[in-house]
C-alpha cells in the first residue's frame, strides 16, 4: 500500500492531455488480436487493466509489441483460431478484460481459467455466465458466480437473442464477441443505451453488424463466423480520466485548465451535462473526430457549483464518473440527490458505500440510500480533510482519484490509504495533477 496526502495546491492552469480511453484500448487490442494481419494502435492506454488484456491476447496467440514511438503493433490470430492459454489468465483488477474475454473464449474450442485480485474476485460474473452458457459454453465459477472461474468454449456455439437484464456494456460486448465465432446471427437487445465502442469498432474491423430500434429498444445483430481485417486505430483521450480534472478545475478557485483530446461519445458524456447543469464553466474547443469518435479540447474554469437532482436516466452515460461527481456535490451550494445507482455497488468497490464513508470522514455531509447518495454541499467552503485518519479506497482507482480531488479543496488535506490502484487506469494522474497545479 502506498499512501499519499493530497493537499490544497494552487489553481489548475495550462493544458494537459489525459491518456487513451480504457474501454477503447481494451477493444482495440482484442479486435486487432482477432484480425488476420497487422494492425497498429496509437494512443493506447498503458495502464495495468489494458496490459492484462494484452497479456491475455498474447496467450491466445496474437503477437503484440510496443514500438519505440509509443504505438503498438498487433498481428492477429484470426476469429476461430485462438490458442488455448497454457496458464491461468490473470485479469488483475479489470472487469472489462474478464467479461469481454470470457465472451471471446465462449465460442472457441478452448478452455481458459480466469483469476483476479481481491476486488475483481468479489464481482458478479453471473451476468456474463448466463448468456454464455445459453450459447453452449461450460463454466465452473467460484461460489456466488465469481472468479476464479474456468470456461470451456463451445464449438460451434449457438446463436441467441439476449435481452440485457442490466444496463451493461460489458455484458453486451461479451455476447457480441461470442457471436463473432458463432454460426448465424447473435442478437443483443438493449433497453437502456450503454457505451457503443464495441459496435463502432467491430464495424471498423470489418464485422457485419446491424444496429436497429424495435419497440423503443436498441437491437444489435452480429453475423457470425466473421473475418476481421486489420486496422490502424487512434485511441481518443478517456473522458472518465478527464472527469477528475473537469471537477478539480471547477472546484479549485482561480482555475483555468484546458484538457486536450477528450472523447465525447454521447454514451460517455453524461458528466459534462450534469456539471453544466450545476453551473460549471466548460467550453468545448476544436470539436473533431478521432478514431471514429467525437473528440474536443475542454476548457474548464472555476465556477461555484449548485446542487441538482441527477436524472437516473443519465446514469449509464456517466457510470464511472459518479465518485468524482459526489466530490463536486460536496463542494456545491445546496443539495445534490442521486438515485437509480444500484450498479455502483458492484464496481471495483461498492462505490456508494465507499464514497459515503470517504466523504463523511473528510467532513462532507452525506446520506447513503439503497440506490444513491444525497449530498449537502459546503457552498465552496473547503472540506475539513483528514488530519490523522486515512481514507479507505478499497482497491478502487476511481475512489483514490476522487478523494485526491477532494483533498485539493480541504483544510487539512486528504490522506488516501493506497494510490497504487490508480495505475490500473490512469498511471500519469499524479504527475499531471502536479503539472496542472504548478
Ligand atoms: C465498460 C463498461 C462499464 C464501465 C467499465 C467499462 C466497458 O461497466 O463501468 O469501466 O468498457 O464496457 P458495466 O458494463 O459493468 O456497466
Amino acid at each position: 500500500m502506498t499512501s499519499h496526502r493530497f493537499s490544497a495546491l494552487g489553481p489548475l492552469t495550462g493544458a494537459i492531455s489525459v491518456p487513451g480511453d480504457k474501454s477503447i484500448s481494451h477493444r482495440s487490442l482484442m479486435f486487432a488480436g482477432l484480425a488476420v494481419g497487422r494492425s497498429t494502435i496509437a494512443g493506447l492506454l498503458e495502464g495495468e487493466d489494458v496490459l492484462a488484456t494484452a497479456a491475455a491476447m498474447r496467450a491466445f496467440g496474437a503477437q503484440i509489441a510496443r514500438n519505440e514511438d509509443g504505438t503498438w503493433t498487433v498481428d492477429g490470430v484470426g476469429v476461430g483460431s485462438l490458442l488455448e492459454p497454457k496458464t491461468a489468465l490473470d485479469m488483475g483488477n479489470s472487469g472489462t478484460s474478464t467479461r469481454l474475454l470470457m465472451g471471446l473464449v465462449a465460442s472457441h474450442a478452448i478452455t481458459a481459467t480466469f483469476v483476479g485480485d481481491a476486488s475483481l474476485s468479489g464481482r458478479p460474473m453471473k451476468r456474463v455466465i448466463d448468456p454464455l452458457a445459453m450459447m453452449g459454453a461450460g463454466i465452473e465459477a467460484s461460489a456466488g458466480g465469481t472468479l476464479p472461474l474456468m470456461l470451456r468454449g463451445a464449438s460451434p456455439a449457438v446463436p441467441i437473442t439476449y435481452r440485457l437484464p442490466v444496463a451493461s456494456a460489458q455484458v453486451k460486448s461479451a455476447v457480441l464477441l461470442a457471436g463473432l465465432n458463432t454460426p448465424g446471427i447473435t442478437r443483443v437487445i438493449e433497453p437502456v443505451p450503454t457505451r457503443d465502442h464495441t459496435e463502432r469498432m467491430l464495424t471498423g474491423f470489418g464485422a457485419k453488424l446491424e444496429v436497429g430500434v424495435e419497440n423503443g429498444e436498441t437491437v444489435i445483430a452480429i453475423h457470425g463466423e466473421a473475418d476481421l481485417k486489420p486496422m490502424d486505430v487512434t485511441v481518443p483521450g478517456d473522458p472518465s480520466s478527464a472527469a477528475f480534472f473537469m471537477v478539480a478545475a471547477s472546484i479549485v478557485p482561480g482555475s483555468d485548465l484546458t484538457i486536450r483530446n477528450v472523447g465525447l461519445n454521447p454514451t460517455r458524456a453524461g458528466l459534462l451535462a450534469v456539471l453544466r447543469q450545476m453551473g460549471a464553466d466548460i467550453e468545448e474547443v476544436n470539436p473533431r473526430e478521432v478514431g471514429g469518435e467525437p473528440v474536443a479540447d475542454l476548457r474548464v474554469r472555476h465556477a461555484q457549483l449548485t446542487g441538482v437532482d441527477v436524472d437516473p436516466a443519465i446514469a449509464p452515460s456517466m457510470i464511472d464518473e459518479f465518485p468524482v461527481l459526489f466530490v463536486a456535490a460536496a463542494l456545491a451550494k445546496g443539495t445534490t440527490r442521486t438515485s437509480g445507482l444500484d450498479e455502483l455497488r458492484v464496481k471495483e468497490s461498492d462505490r456508494l458505500a465507499t464514497m459515503a464513508a470517504a466523504l463523511t470522514s473528510v467532513g462532507a455531509r452525506v446520506e447513503e440510500h439503497e440506490d444513491g447518495l444525497t449530498i449537502h454541499g459546503t457552498g465552496g467552503e473547503p472540506l475539513r480533510g483528514s488530519a490523522n485518519g486515512r481514507v479507505k479506497t478499497m482497491l478502487d482507482h476511481r475512489i483514490a482519484m476522487s478523494m485526491a480531488v477532494a483533498g485539493l479543496v480541504s483544510r487539512d488535506g486528504v490522506m488516501v490509504d493506497d494510490t497504487a490502484p490508480i495505475n490500473t487506469s490512469f498511471p500519469t494522474f499524479m504527475p499531471l495533477l502536479e503539472e496542472a497545479a504548478r
